[in-house]
């Protein structure tokens, strides 16, 4: 694994603003497969893309909420990496901290983090299709259950492709990013917006950039430091060196 630059522990050290935005890599080490990673068994047939949008689940509903509960069985199956579990010790470590996530999976909150932002929402959660409120009981029997209070399909509370992110949630995420004097970016193929443009308000105002990632990204061009490494090796041996 590449040396951890000795500037970036100083740096962390010194900040007194730290914000860490993360995606699916990340949560790769628990074994929850990425939207572009080839998916296995009964689904493989199925391109995810396809599946996460407004359209396919108005077309086919049974599909996706079938698709949804696999998943979601998957990441009930998973446990927090040692990336996670640093993560959470980081934000125990320096001052004033914003974690930023694009994963739906709610590992970083197991893992112990707090206020974590969702910037995609969570797939343990489910809301109304058309009421757009989240919903904690109703029959599991169908496949979607229907909304208790309207009837509509219910759908899990999670951003598809073409969507809106979660109210408040960029905005938090935005105003942290642009009083941070670190940023990180882990594990995220920098790639989908409004997610991916975070890191560029960072550096307008002056933060340093590190990403962490063990392949090159749109991003890595323009960052301090690119760590060509996988979370779960990368920030325990981060939290080592801050902890000295
Ligand atoms: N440690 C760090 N990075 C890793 C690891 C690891 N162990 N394993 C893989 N990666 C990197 C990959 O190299 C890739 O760049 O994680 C990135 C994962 O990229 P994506 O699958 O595109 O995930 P993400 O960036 O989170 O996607 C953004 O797009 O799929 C939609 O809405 C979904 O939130 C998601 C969004």
């Amino acid at each position: 694994m590449p040396a951890l630059p000795p500037r970036l522990v100083d740096a962390l050290r010194a900040a007194d603003n730290t914000v860490v935005l993360t995606g699916a890599g990340v949560s790769a080490e628990s074994g929850v497969p990425t939207f572009r990673e080839a998916q296995t068994g009964l689904w493989a047939r199925f391109d995810p893309q396809e599946l996460a949008t407004p359209e396919a689940f108005a077309r086919d509903p049974e599909l996706v909420w079938n698709w949804y509960g696999w998943r979601r069985r998957l990441v009930a199956d998973a446990s927090p990496n040692p990336g996670h579990l640093a993560i959470a010790r980081l934000q125990r470590l320096v001052s004033d901290f914003t974690l930023v996530t694009q994963n739906v999976d709610g590992l970083h909150q197991r893992a112990g983090s707090r206020d974590v932002i969702e910037l995609h929402g969570n797939i343990l959660r489910t809301k109304c299709s058309v009421e757009d409120a989240v919903v904690e009981d109703y029959a599991e029997e169908e496949s979607p259950p229907v909304c208790p209070s309207c009837g509509a399909p219910l759908r899990p509370d999670v951003v598809w492709f073409g969507e809106m992110l979660p109210p408040g949630a960029l905005e938090a995420a935005s105003e942290a990013t642009r009083g941070a004097e670190v940023f990180l970016s882990v594990g995220t193929s920098s790639l989908v917006y409004p997610a991916a443009g975070l890191p560029f308000e960072a550096i307008e105002n002056g933060a340093m950039l590190v990403e962490i990632n063990p392949d090159e990204t749109p991003l890595t061009p323009h960052a301090d430091y690119s760590i060509r490494a996988s979370a779960g090796e990368v920030l325990p041996r981060l939290i080592a060196a801050l902890s000295q």
